[in-house]
């Protein structure tokens, strides 16, 4: 492991968790055909996983935000870099996400993707740091909360480094 990092949450249990999350969301999207929309690139990891383990049907989509600029601090500023393939106008849409912070993000694009007018807009983050909110956010599904540090690996990164861990790390 490299040496100024602290697993917080391993890889097994990542995976039972997500298991889990993805039990509950088959179970409420049973009859119908939710559009995933996974925003990047932090979700990469997390998307892949949970689709693996969903027994519905779904559509997988990607947008890409930019709110974070470089290293730790965010700069609060939130821009849609790419749009979705798809419409989503009448559809039930769950974004995926992997850690809400600030929550400015996830306001920023439920505002945008509102006014298209899905049937129903619902959220699954891995990670929740409800220390640093101050957006008014309702989250359906979580994987787990965890305290407003910083982290690192299973898709997230430090200036692109570290995405490719298979377990979520904060710093010593
Ligand atoms: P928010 O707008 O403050 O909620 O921040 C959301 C975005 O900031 C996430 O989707 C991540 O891309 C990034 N982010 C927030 N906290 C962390 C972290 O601890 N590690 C890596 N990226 C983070
Ligand atoms: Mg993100």
């Amino acid at each position: 492991m490299k040496e100024s990092l602290k697993v917080i949450i391993d890889g097994d249990r990542i995976k039972a968790r997500i298991s889990e999350l993805a039990r509950e969301i088959s179970d409420d999207y049973r009859d119908k055909r939710p559009i995933l929309v996974a925003v990047l690139k932090g979700s990469f990891v997390f998307v892949a996983d949970l689709v693996r383990e969903l027994d519905i049907d779904f559509v997988v989509d990607f947008i890409a935000i930019g709110s974070y600029g470089a290293g730790k601090k965010s700069t609060g500023a939130v821009k849609l870099i790419k749009d979705l393939n798809h419409d989503i106008s009448g559809e039930d849409v769950i974004f995926v996400e992997d850690v809400v912070d600030s929550g400015n993000t996830l306001s920023y694009i439920y505002a945008n993707f509102l006014a298209r007018r899905p049937k129903s807009i619902e959220v699954v983050t891995l990670l929740n740091k409800m220390d640093n909110r101050e957006a008014n956010l309702s989250i359906k599904y979580t994987g787990f909360d965890i305290p407003g540090e910083f982290v690192v690996g299973y898709g997230l990164d430090l200036d692109e480094k570290y995405r490719g861990l298979p377990y979520i790390a904060s710093f010593k």
